[in-house]
């Protein structure tokens, strides 16, 4: 399985407060390439099946209610060692415990509105690149 690609969205908090454009700079300063990059909308019925993994989750809800409430950005990343170095850049999912200089930290309200997603294995990676692009779009 190749450890060089990772996925991310950049989650409606961080796209409502016009945080998108540092993120993104940030992004490709720490020396990840975008391979494919799209802005949209998910619904409440897309978010579950993205996040079916936490259904049994008390967050669960909330969790697709909040992802479905404005636009995202989706992206696939490439640099060696992608999925580890990419969590490192964003900090802990709580960013209240987001390391200083990390995007979380810099950018992300509460657990929920934390700003970003980041896959948590080279599968996952590669799993939910394919729930946004087609391999068409991933150049
Ligand atoms: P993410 O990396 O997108 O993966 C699952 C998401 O569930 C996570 O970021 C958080 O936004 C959210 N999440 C995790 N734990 C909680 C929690 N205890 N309460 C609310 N949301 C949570």
């Amino acid at each position: 399985m190749a450890k060089n690609i990772t996925f991310t969205m950049i989650k409606p908090d961080a796209m409502a407060d016009q945080n998108a454009g540092a993120i993104i700079k940030m992004i490709q300063e720490a020396g990840f390439k975008i391979k494919a990059m799209k802005l949209t909308k998910l619904s409440n019925e897309r978010a579950g099946e993205f996040y079916a993994v936490h259904r049994e989750r008390p967050f669960y809800g909330e969790l697709c209610e909040y992802m479905s409430s404005g636009p995202i950005i989706a992206m696939i990343l490439e640099k060696e060692n992608a999925v580890t170095d990419f969590r490192t850049l964003i900090g802990a999912t709580n960013p209240q415990e987001a390391a200083e200089g990390t995007i979380r930290k810099l950018f992300a309200k509460s657990i929920e509105a934390n700003a970003m997603h980041g896959a948590d294995s080279d599968e996952n990676a590669i799993v939910e690149g394919n729930f946004f692009f087609s391999s068409l779009e991933k150049f």
